[in-house]
């Protein structure tokens, strides 16, 4: 056992992990931050993606001793500072993107990737960026709508307005 350190959700973290402990692991088993969901561990469906230095990483691929020293971000840290739902999990809620939600936490990350990257993709570079992260409830259409509407160009809600 060794002791890594890093800083998630802002708040710095540290805890006993062994060299085969994975993020997630530590993510989940650790710290608690049961947000972050393991759907395959196999790195196939992207239940685990968070942030490392604002990277979109699948958590089960990491060792937790690889983060040492880094930024993490997991889906609980994508609210607001006054606790209400971030603009991505608004739009997830609003549009509908989720089922089971099984899923969610890692498509939401993975959308907050994106935007960060390009604030205003097409139907086509969402989806294609989406790619790493399954979903067996919604067929992909609300989800490709809501991180539309997360980046303001979601042509339901403006033919609405
Ligand atoms: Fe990591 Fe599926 S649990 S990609
Ligand atoms: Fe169920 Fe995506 S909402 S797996």
């Amino acid at each position: 056992m060794t002791t890594v350190k890093m800083t998630v959700n802002g708040t710095a973290v540290s805890g006993p992990v062994e060299g085969r402990t994975l993020l997630v692991e530590f993510l989940r088993e650790g710290l608690g931050l049961t947000g972050t969901h393991v759907g395959c561990d196999t790195s196939q469906c992207g239940a685990c993606l968070v942030h490392v230095d604002g990277k979109p990483v699948k958590s089960c691929t990491m060792l937790a001793q690889e983060a040492a020293g880094a930024t993490v971000t997991t889906i609980e840290g994508m609210a607001n500072p006054d606790g209400t739902l971030g603009r991505v999990q608004q739009a997830f809620q609003d549009l509908h993107g989720l089922q089971c939600g099984f899923c969610t936490p890692g498509m939401v990350m993975s959308a907050a990737a994106l935007l960060a990257e390009n604030p205003k993709p097409d139907e086509h570079q969402i989806r294609e960026y989406l790619e790493g992260n399954l979903c067996r409830c919604t067929g992909y259409q609300n989800i490709v709508r809501a991180v539309l509407a997360a980046s303001g160009q979601d042509p339901v809600l403006a033919a609405a307005q």
